[in-house]
């Protein structure tokens, strides 16, 4: 099994990662975003090589993650599931209250898992289907 950490890094490291993973047959620069600056990004490594990314971005207490990515080989090793637990934990210590995601439709299963719902919100892009998913964050009073 792979050493796995994971840690905050500089918005332009994701953009290989997104590029391999998402946008292999596009141009490079369509994977960055223009609020990439902005954003809190995290990168996993599995024995020391980036392998996944994700990026976060908030409006107040509001989060949403974008540009989930895990490189096709090393999918389905569960890397997807230990960044968005990365981010939960995150999102929590920031007291966040809503975390929300444009999900494709194809992955919206992996994300069921972890308590995210559905909205009625669908839109098409590029050829792809999305749904906007989200999950409340409660705290227990303290
Ligand atoms: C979606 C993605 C981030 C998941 O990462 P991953 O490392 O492959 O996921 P994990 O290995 O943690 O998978 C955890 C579970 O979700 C399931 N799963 C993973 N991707 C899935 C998908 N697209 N649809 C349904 N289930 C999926 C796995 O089978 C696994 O199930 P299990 O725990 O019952 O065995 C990754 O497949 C990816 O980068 N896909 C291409 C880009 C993409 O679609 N990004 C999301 C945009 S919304």
């Amino acid at each position: 099994m792979a050493l796995v950490q994971i840690e905050q890094i500089f918005p332009s490291l994701t953009w290989r990662i997104r590029h391999e993973t998402m946008y292999p047959d596009q141009p490079f620069d369509i994977v960055k975003l223009k609020d990439d600056f902005e954003g809190i990004h995290f990168g996993l490594y599995a024995d020391h090589k980036l392998t996944g990314v994700v990026s976060l971005f908030h409006e107040g207490s509001v989060y949403q993650f974008r540009k989930l990515a895990v490189l096709p080989n090393a999918q389905k090793s569960g890397y997807g599931t230990r960044l968005i637990d990365y981010i939960l934990d995150f999102c929590k210590i920031q007291r966040a209250t809503k975390l929300w995601c444009n999900a494709r439709v194809n992955a919206k299963e992996f994300y069921f898992k972890f308590g995210f719902h559905e909205t009625n919100s669908t839109f098409s892009k590029d050829g792809q289907d999305f749904v906007i998913m989200e999950l409340i964050l409660n705290y227990e009073l303290q």
